[in-house]
């Protein structure tokens, strides 16, 4: 690797020290048979000891927020500048890989460990965040964690319930976090100067053009919805096809409209996630359906209109079918833009590493977009093998892992407060 003079050299040991923890991370899993950690679970509780122990190993001072966040910060930097927040989610999906989220809180404990063992003084103080909450697997709502600390989670969110009717409120009070201080996770813009997110691309554009790292430019807006599909149960030999109100028929051509919307836009994705059949029974004609979509756009307009659409063709479909189709909100977030200086100071510590600087979009939701409301916010994506994401076949190299702690070790030792205030950038 090349840097400038002023820049110590990284260890080679970065990608190493990651994948390390990255695999020992991995075995803290609400099953054996699969990779699942949730919000505010007993996995939850121990991904925070352990990695809140590596934290305290790396000279960090740690501590869990109202909303169950694992804070790990340095101390003795010049306490006028504030702080540089690097982080990213704890928790994952159901049947996950181990990369998505946890490289980008693992990463930056090995590189601020390695900046430690190196004798490299910061001129600021930096924290690492584990967020709790990125996936909304448990609540729906996603992005509870950076949400809550950007100061835009909404109070009636902690009265709503998980898949066994525990709310979150109640969950915060099991995980040792009391429902009232839920909403005090919010800090203010002054005390963080920027926020920078590594992530895995979970996407196949890196890859394609043999290239370890890029920037973000802008990450896509998503909304959630739940659909509730009610028709009427009735015996599956009995009843003559014309005469039923089948609504696991009408779910599915409705989850068809949303594929054949997307499929006639460039910049927009639909997908419908999840399908259940209420009392499904081989021989009943299903009565009530509830299905999600997921709906994602770069441009907030194509996103709003695709949803008004789809309003109007589902209720076609319920009004032809004589079912009906109620919708419940479960996420919304606009499309964020990264950062432009803070950005640049990205691009220019992987070009000072000899690397070649692509700029690309998220279509992936990230915590970075709800940091970016508090702070100029900005990402460094790392490729991924055949861009698979989501699914425990998701993989990267050690030598990408490698790559990148070099790109964050030069940032940190580049970061420039005063350009970004310089430039009004928030
Ligand atoms: C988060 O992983 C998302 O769904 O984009
Ligand atoms: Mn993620
Ligand atoms: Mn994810």
């Amino acid at each position: 690797m090349t840097t400038s003079n002023s820049i110590s050299a990284a260890p080679d040991s970065l990608g190493h020290a990651a994948f390390d923890m990255l695999r020992q991370l991995s075995a803290i899993s609400e099953s054996d048979a699969f990779l699942c950690r949730r919000y505010l679970t007993p996995e939850h509780a121990r991904a925070n000891a352990l990695v809140g122990q590596w934290m305290r190993d790396a000279g960090l001072e740690v501590s869990v927020d109202p909303l169950g966040n694992l804070i790990g910060r340095t101390h003795g930097g010049n306490t006028n500048v504030p702080t540089l927040s690097l982080g990213s989610h704890l928790d994952t999906v159901r049947d996950a890989g181990r990369y998505d989220g946890a490289l980008g809180v693992l990463l930056p404990i090995a590189c601020l460990n390695a900046c430690r063992d190196a004798g490299v003084k910061l001129p600021f103080n930096v924290e690492i965040i584990g967020f709790g909450d990125e996936e909304g697997v448990r609540f729906g709502s996603t992005l509870i964690g950076s949400k809550g600390m950007a100061g835009n989670l909404d109070a009636s969110v902690l009265d709503v319930n998980d898949v066994d009717g525990t709310s979150l409120g109640e969950a915060l009070e099991a995980f040792g976090l009391p429902k009232a201080n839920a909403l005090r996770a919010k800090r203010l813009p002054e005390d963080v100067s920027a926020f920078l997110e590594v992530h895995i691309e979970q996407g196949p554009v890196l890859e394609s053009e043999n290239l370890a790292v890029g920037v973000v430019t802008a990450i896509a807006g998503a909304s959630r919805y739940a659909i509730e599909v009610a028709g009427l149960a009735g015996h599956a030999g009995t009843v003559p096809m014309s005469l039923r109100q089948d609504a696991l028929t009408g779910a599915a051509e409705m989850v068809l409209a949303a594929e054949t919307l997307a499929n006639e836009h460039d910049d927009l994705v639909a997908t419908a996630g999840k399908l259940e059949v209420a009392n499904g029974a081989v021989n009943v004609i299903p009565g009530s359906v509830t299905f999600t979509i997921d709906v994602r756009s770069g441009v907030d307009q194509i996103r709003e209109e695709a949803i008004e659409a789809l309003r109007s063709k589902f209720e076609d479909i319920a009004t032809r079918r004589g079912i009906q189709a109620g919708w419940s909100k479960l996420h919304e977030n606009s499309a964020a833009t990264c950062d432009a200086a803070l950005s640049e100071q990205l691009a220019n510590a992987i070009s000072a590493t000899g690397r070649p600087v692509r700029h690309l979009p998220s279509g992936a939701g990230h915590d970075a977009m709800a940091m970016a409301e508090l702070a100029p916010a900005a990402m460094l994506f790392v490729r991924c093998e055949g861009g698979i994401s989501h699914h425990p076949d998701e993989d990267m190299t050690v030598e990408d892992a490698q790559a990148a702690g070099e790109v964050l070790w030069t940032f940190l030792q580049t970061f420039d407060v005063q350009s970004l205030n310089a430039d009004g950038a928030n």
